[in-house]
């Protein structure tokens, strides 16, 4: 959802965002088959994009802070992004990354969660969650509950 947000801010043109959907219709196969094929590998990959993605929004924030990107210092949020991160009225760009670097640090330890598991591990996932220390918790499932 993220990206839908940053290109906003850039709105480009039909050729980028031509490019954007061949790009995700490439990987949304290539993904596909290699998920049929290993499971844990895919969350491992995703895992580590997601790492990769926690560290940028952080030297995002380092160069935010620093003031080496005015304009976005004084830019607001978007209201569509703030909406869907329940950012106050106000907010900032500052306040936007630091909510999708949130988010990212949980789609991060979720998929490593899973490049964990034995493939075929039976697992209710609207028992998965995030803790405060950001470490993903199963809760115990009561096996009548599942009926
Ligand atoms: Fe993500």
């Amino acid at each position: 959802m993220h990206l839908f947000f940053f290109l906003k801010q850039r709105n480009p043109g039909i050729s980028f965002r031509m490019t954007i959907a061949a790009a995700q219709g490439v990987f949304f196969n290539a993904f596909f088959f290699g998920y049929m094929i290993s499971p844990s590998l895919c969350h491992r990959f995703v895992g580590y994009l997601e790492e990769e993605a926690v560290h940028t929004y952080t030297v995002l924030l380092d160069c935010l802070d620093k003031g080496k990107l005015e304009k976005w210092a004084e830019t607001k949020a978007p209201r569509e992004a703030a909406e869907y991160y329940n950012l106050p009225e106000g907010s900032m760009m500052r306040d936007l990354i630091v909510a999708v670097r949130a988010d990212e640090i949980c789609h991060r330890e979720v998929n490593h969660h899973f490049a964990d598991l034995p493939a075929y591990a039976e697992v209710d996932h609207l028992h998965v969650h995030i803790n405060d220390k950001n470490r993903v918790v199963i809760e115990k499932i009561d096996p009548d509950e599942r009926r």
